[in-house]
């Protein structure tokens, strides 16, 4: 199926009793937008079995009560790459935001700002990221897609630093694209001219390959960046670096040794290898291996308050939130987004409440069930 943007159903302008946690957004969602557009959006790699995992392993845990407890100084506060949040909630880079909603991006900006959120915008918008930039005052990281000429990489950073965004999110994961058979089954093709930031860039200069060279080694992985370009990023800019997609502990040291400033533990909610763990599963490895100190975000099926305690408990600083976020934008546009996200907050600190914790220090293995058991599945 697909539509005009003029045959759309207007958006929600109040959010409705029945709408009550944040996977209810993703269920009406399809009243909101075309098949192959939610196919684009919900699908995962390949057979999608990673997909599943990451909402099966965050459900599988179990969390401890501790009844009595005095939390009535409780906060969901804390301090992360220097800022000071609300909350641990940041909204993950989605690309092309414009798919389903006309104010994409600017719109989820909004969203995010009326809930003190830090949102993370896509080299691949909708919209420009000067444009996004200018649409919150709430922090806003720049998630940065190595681009085939350092000049455009360089140009990217440039643009992000001047548009006032306070980190940079390097994503390192998807260099060769996985399948996607959801999305190839459902027809979906993105319009041209997509991603408004890279409009200004030149087309990809056609890679001549020598016979019998291999597509994915020589052509596509020749362009994909290196540990050595980590490091040259690391000298052009001041901003924190981060690296977006990591899940083996070794690549985190690595990282924290180029003098990245954190890493997000992420499989691209399972739209990377479909084998790949989930990103809960090896979250404590990745912490063991880093230290107390060093910054851990971790994204992939995080969905109610008990997820981001629970992924709060096995080590990350913050918790990223991907699909639920164009959901709620397709239902709801920023009234949508910075309601998903209020529940979100409410159901940690209702989480915290009942586990006895009065603040995100105070979360930790002891509120789960066998965290000896986390340790020993850990790589
Ligand atoms: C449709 C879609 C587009 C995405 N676009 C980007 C992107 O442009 N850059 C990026 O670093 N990650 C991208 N991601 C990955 C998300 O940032 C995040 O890692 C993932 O969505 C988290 O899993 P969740 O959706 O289960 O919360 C995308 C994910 C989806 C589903």
């Amino acid at each position: 199926m697909s539509w005009s943007a003029s045959e759309w159903p207007a958006k929600l302008t109040h959010i409705p009793p029945e709408l009550v946690c944040v996977e209810d957004y993703e269920r009406l969602a399809a009243q909101f937008v075309p098949e192959s557009v939610l196919a684009y959006f919900s699908g995962g790699s390949a057979d999608e079995h990673g997909l599943v995992r990451n909402r099966q392993r965050f459900t599988a845990r179990q969390l401890y009560s501790r009844v009595l407890a005095d939390v009535s100084q409780g906060s969901t506060r804390c301090r992360l790459l220097g800022q000071e949040l609300e909350h641990p909630l940041v909204l993950a880079p989605l690309a092309y935001q414009g798919l389903v909603h006309p104010q994409g991006e600017l719109d989820t900006a909004r969203g995010a700002e009326a809930v003190d959120a830090c949102m993370a915008v896509s080299t691949l918008s909708s919209y420009r990221l000067e444009d996004i930039a200018a649409h919150s005052s709430a922090p806003q990281w720049f998630q940065l897609y190595w681009q085939e000429r350092r000049a455009d990489t360089l140009s990217l950073l440039r643009r992000a630093e001047r548009a006032g965004y306070s980190a940079l999110l390097l994503t390192v994961d998807v260099p060769v694209q996985a399948l996607r058979n959801r999305q190839q089954r459902s027809g979906f093709q993105l319009p041209a001219q997509a991603a408004a930031n890279l409009s200004e860039f030149a087309s990809p200069a056609t890679v001549e390959l020598a016979p019998g060279a291999s597509r994915v080694f020589q052509g596509i992985m020749a362009q994909a960046p290196s540990w050595q370009d980590i490091a040259w990023l690391r000298q052009q800019t001041d901003l924190p670096l981060l690296l977006k997609g990591v899940t083996h502990p070794d690549d985190a040291v690595r990282a924290r040794e180029l003098g990245c400033a954190g890493v997000v533990v992420s499989n691209h909610g399972g739209r990377a290898l479909d084998s790949l763990p989930a990103s809960i599963d090896v979250l404590a490895a990745v912490r063991m291996a880093v230290g107390a100190e060093f910054p851990l975000l971790l994204d992939g099926g995080v969905r109610s308050g008990e997820d981001v305690f629970k992924a709060l408990a096995l080590g990350a600083d913050a918790v990223m939130v991907g699909r639920p976020q164009v959901f709620a934008l397709a239902v709801a546009g920023a009234l949508g987004v910075a309601h998903m996200l209020r529940s979100l907050r409410e159901e940690l600190e209702v989480t915290m409440s009942l586990c006895g914790c009065a603040n995100l220090a105070a979360i930790g293995p002891q509120s789960l069930v066998n965290p000896a058991g986390e340790l020993s599945c850990c790589v």
